[in-house]
């Protein structure tokens, strides 16, 4: 395996069942107040453009420079998410043009809180399955989407299947270095 650093967090990780461009950042973010660091505009765009994985682990402009990823990476790369309780990521990838994604973790879970429309980005935890809603703490059973603490107001969430996480397995020697890179996970999920 080949490690290369791309300034910033960015990575490119390079083994024999694929590579993984983490995290790349080249555009001036935030008005031209945040730079990259060290300065990476030596870096030869083309080196980078057919990875086999896309990973960006969260949506701060250092980290997500969506107009270098529309110039410059093939859109059929497959994204590995992570495990966040929303969408957010997968939205702005999907709407670059990505389509493969595979999610560590598993949970798909709709962005406004079935009670009172809570923003599940700023106040949901997830544990053993089990949505809690920081701000009145309401639950939610998220394998059945039904609610714990009313009578109704259901949730949609989606959990990955078995053959999904089968099909992940096969390419288990990238699944391990993405784990490496994610940090954790302990699950995954193929949609498209
Ligand atoms: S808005 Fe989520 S529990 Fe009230």
């Amino acid at each position: 395996m080949r490690v290369t650093f791309l300034g910033q967090a960015g990575l490119l990780i390079e083994t024999r069942a694929g590579s993984i461009l983490c995290d790349p950042w080249f555009s001036p973010a935030y008005f031209g107040s945040w730079l990259p660091f060290p300065a990476n505009d030596g870096i030869d765009p083309t080196t980078l453009q057919n990875p086999t994985y896309l990973y960006i682990s969260h949506l701060h402009h250092d980290h997500f420079d969506p107009a270098w990823l529309a110039d410059h990476v093939d859109r059929s790369a497959t994204v590995i998410l992570p495990d966040y309780p929303i969408g957010d990521l997968r939205r702005e990838l999907h709407r670059l043009g990505f389509r493969r994604f595979v999610a560590l973790g598993g949970w798909e879970i709709q962005r406004r809180c079935p009670h009172m429309k809570a923003d599940l980005t700023r106040f949901a935890t997830v544990d053993d399955g089990v949505l809690t809603c920081q701000l009145h703490g309401w639950q939610f059973d998220l394998a059945g989407g039904t609610c714990l603490t009313s009578a109704d107001h259901p949730i949609d969430a989606r959990r990955m299947t078995k053959d999904e996480i089968a099909a992940l397995a096969a390419t288990a020697e990238v699944a391990d270095a993405a784990v490496e890179v994610a940090g954790a996970a302990n699950g995954a999920a193929a949609t498209d």
